[in-house]
């Protein structure tokens, strides 16, 4: 039976040192950490996800505010927003959410924010300093998940890692994190042929394809360790992974629950991001 690997408690455990490291830079220099997000339109699903977002920053002693624009909204409008808070120096961090409109261009949005305040990590300065081993900011999902990895004291030297999903967002980043601990990476996708028979030679196998329950019992061998991005709403509204976990945890060693696994680890890298920006111009 795997053992649980509780994202939950981890993101709090950090969240409180943040919030001490937040209050300690605040008496030293004065400087409050500020998160800008701005969130277009009005679809429920990232309404929670920005609340979320500020609500985690707030608790931590941060400035925070969500930005709402309508769904209207024209690009150009848009990325002046952007420009906005791109020379506020009381901003730190600036985070556009996702999705975004049809009539917007994401490529244009991520490139209009400052590569310095891309709390996301999504600019393709960043995107492209992780690629060469140089990131500093980078994606906040696939940086939790190393927490985590870290945090329970998973060998990844020399293992065999399998991300299945190849997102700018998730398993490219993620990929690109294990190879830097020496792991031994393939990425698999959609199209990917035998992915089960693929997935039992996995030591390590990060799931972030976006189907409910597609992760099962076939695909891991004795021991493996599944992590779990997945967020998938039923038609009941309850929310499942990309992997079957009753079926899964009978196999695993160690396993991420949804929720509660990966989800809060998002939430946390990106203040620790925002925190590391602020505190960096504190020094300079
Ligand atoms: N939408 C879903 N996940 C994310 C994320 O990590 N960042 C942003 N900006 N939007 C998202």
């Amino acid at each position: 039976m795997a053992r649980l690997i509780d994202g939950k408690a981890v993101a709090q455990q950090m969240q409180a040192e943040l919030a001490e490291k937040v209050a300690t830079l605040k008496s030293e220099t004065g400087i409050v950490p500020k998160l800008i997000v701005i969130l277009v339109g009005d679809d429920p699903a990232s309404q929670l996800y920005v609340g979320n977002k500020e609500r985690a920053a707030l608790k931590a002693g941060f400035e925070s505010e969500i930005v709402r624009v309508p769904e209207t909204i024209s690009q150009s409008d848009l990325l002046d927003l952007i420009e906005n808070y791109n020379q506020d120096k009381t901003c730190h961090g600036i985070l556009v959410q996702l999705p975004l409109p049809n009539h917007i261009n994401d490529q244009d949005v991520l490139l209009a924010i400052s590569p310095d305040k891309d709390v996301d990590g999504f600019h393709p300065m960043n995107m492209g300093q992780l690629w060469s081993g140089h990131g500093s900011l980078i994606p906040c999902t696939p940086a939790g998940i190393i927490k985590l990895l870290d945090t329970y004291k998973v060998e990844l030297e020399g293992k065999q890692a399998l991300v299945i999903g190849r997102s700018n967002i998730v398993g490219k980043p993620m990929a690109q994190l294990l190879l830097d601990r020496n792991a031994t990476v393939t990425i698999a996708h959609s199209r990917t042929k035998n992915l089960a028979e693929l997935a039992r030679q996995a030591d390590i196998l990060i799931v972030a394809i976006g189907r409910g329950h597609f992760v099962t019992k076939e695909f891991v061998k004795e021991g493996v360790v599944v992590i779990d991005v997945g967020m998938n709403r039923l038609a009941d509204g309850r929310f499942v992974g990309d992997v079957k976990f009753d079926e899964v945890s009978e196999v695993a060693s160690l396993l991420t629950p949804v929720p509660g696994g990966v989800g809060p680890m998002t939430i946390t890298m990106l203040l620790e991001q925002t925190y590391q920006i602020a505190k960096n111009k504190g020094l300079s």
